[in-house]
């Protein structure tokens, strides 16, 4: 691809999920260079899995794609993608709820810095899936291991298993 090479797939990744993979997954074929951005905080609640859990669950997941590397921001998005030379942010679009809310978002950060944001059509077997739930459904005792990649499992079953019982 010329020009637009660079792009950012800003997240929460609290944890990453099969869909999130699959949208890195596709973005690394279309950019020459794909920069996952884990939010330190993310705005919704305090995360499950620390920044540091976050990332190394997406570098291990991510590791046999070359192009990739996973940093960090706080504070805006549109700057963080300016501050990295980056030329495009990238999303995934689930459900036209999704549409609802990113049109807004990708027309404020165009408008910070003039950097545009290109969307993906999640998978339609991953158009269910949300960090949210997968985190509920799990802690509720059910089985996740189709929605997440397995260090992402066993992270959580590490996690469920130092909980106090
Ligand atoms: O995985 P998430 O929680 O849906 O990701 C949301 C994220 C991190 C992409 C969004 O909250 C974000 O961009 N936060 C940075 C703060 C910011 O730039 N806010 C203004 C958006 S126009």
């Amino acid at each position: 691809m010329s020009g637009g090479s660079h792009a950012v797939y800003p997240g929460s990744f609290d944890p990453l999920t099969n869909g999130h993979l699959n949208v890195i997954r596709r973005s690394a074929a279309v950019f020459g260079r794909l920069t996952v951005a884990v939010v330190v905080n993310p705005q919704k609640r305090e995360p499950l899995f620390t920044l540091e859990e976050r990332q190394a669950m997406i570098r291990e997941c991510a590791a046999s794609m070359p192009n990739i590397e996973v940093m960090d921001f706080r504070g805006l998005l549109a700057d963080f993608v300016k501050e990295i030379g980056a030329d495009v942010i990238v999303k995934g679009l689930r459900v036209v709820s999704d549409f609802e809310s990113e049109l807004s978002t990708a027309l404020m950060n165009r408008s910070l810095s003039g950097i545009d944001t290109m969307f993906l059509m999640s998978d339609a077997k991953y158009s269910f899936v949300s960090s949210s739930l997968i985190k509920e459904v799990f802690f509720l005792g059910g089985d996740v291991s189709g929605y997440v990649p397995e260090p992402v499992l066993r992270t959580m079953n590490a996690r469920r298993n130092s909980l106090p019982r």
